[in-house]
């Protein structure tokens, strides 16, 4: 298979219906406040146990298409006796192994309060030791943050501009870039003000896609939703959550694009679900499969059952399986409230 056809196809298998992608990249320092939350200690061998937990899930792969991995983890084995290396395992259930290739945000000089993502130097070694390693899938996370008078222009062309040599830079190693530029949901601001923001950064993220020759049949979207900051007294619905983001979408995301997978960004794991839900539902001509890839949405539950102990991998697995299947089933629309208890 050429390298186009080959992007193409781990695109379409990403965000083929009913499956999604499960963001397991935190970085230490992520994982390690993470882990605080629950009174574990982070080091080599909670996080191998932690990762081995979720991995090994039942039928993960009913629901799970891909799953994204930290540079540690993507090197890690189950911890059981067989120490089967996480690609193996991931592979054996027809699970993609991709890998978080940014190396992390820094400050936009001269912008205060804004930043920039790390990671191009030597990009394309690492990408080829990846490669090798087993990962056929990238991601790299630009985050663009609302304030007074921010962003800048300066802010998302640069951000945009390192999301697209990025992109290309993965397409020539073979690996499908996940394309993520993250507007935050932290502050004040209202709906409408993500809307505004979130429609350009995509435009120009999309005009720098363009202008570096990225295959957009090879990429997979990840975008924020249309969502009212955490802090905004006046909380948009679902409806209007559901209604925004379909038009910012609809509006910049060529049709060629195979896949549109969702961060959650700081939402509930609920609220997450529904609102992919309800735009699965309402909308069913999209050229585009909606669909998610969460961090903490499909893992809050499961790593507050689990607090690092044995005894309870087995009803940490059932949390974390239940928000996966019910995620699933709203990138069918059909995601029913009922379910989540089960
Ligand atoms: P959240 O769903 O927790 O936002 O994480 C997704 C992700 O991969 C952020 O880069």
């Amino acid at each position: 298979m050429s390298n186009e056809n080959q992007l193409k196809q781990i695109a379409i298998n990403l965000a083929r219906k009913g499956k999604g992608i499960l963001a397991a990249d935190e970085s230490n320092p992520t994982c390690k406040k993470r882990f605080d939350s629950i009174g574990v200690e982070s080091s080599f061998e909670s996080r191998n146990e932690y990762r081995d937990m979720l991995f090994t899930s039942n039928k993960i792969e009913d629901y799970i298409s891909g799953v994204i991995l930290f540079d540690e983890t993507l090197k890690q084995s189950t911890t059981c006796e067989e120490k089967i290396p996480f690609t193996k395992l991931l592979n054996s259930k027809g699970i993609i192994p991709g890998i978080k290739v940014d190396q992390g945000v820094i400050d936009l000089e001269g912008f205060p309060n804004e930043k920039a993502t790390n990671g191009l130097d030597g990009l394309d070694k690492r990408l080829a030791e990846y490669y090798e390693l087993g990962a056929r899938f990238a991601k790299w996370r630009a985050v663009i943050t609302i304030g007074d008078n921010i962003p800048s222009e300066a802010c998302i062309y640069a951000n945009a501009h390192s999301l697209a040599r990025y992109a290309s830079k993965c397409q020539q190693a073979g690996l499908v870039p996940i394309v993520e530029p993250e507007v935050l949901m932290d502050g004040t601001h209202t709906i409408e003000t993500c809307n505004t923001v979130t429609n350009k950064v995509l435009k120009i993220v999309f005009e720098q896609l363009h202008m570096y020759n990225v295959l957009l049949e090879g990429i997979i979207l990840k975008p924020n939703m249309i969502i009212s900051a955490i802090d905004c007294p006046i909380q948009a619905d679902i409806e209007k959550v559901a209604d925004l983001t379909y038009a910012c979408l609809k509006e910049n995301v060529p049709e060629n694009v195979p896949g549109i997978a969702f961060l959650s960004g700081g939402q509930s794991g609920d609220l997450a679900t529904f609102h992919l839900n309800k735009m699965n539902e309402k909308y069913n001509d999209m050229p585009w499969h909606l669909t998610f890839s969460y961090g903490r949405a499909l893992q809050y539950d499961a790593l507050n059952s689990w607090k690092g102990k044995k005894e309870n991998r087995k009803a940490a697995q059932e949390s974390f399986l239940l928000r996966a299947k019910n995620n699933s089933l709203a990138t069918f629309g059909s995601y029913v409230e009922m379910l989540e208890t089960r």
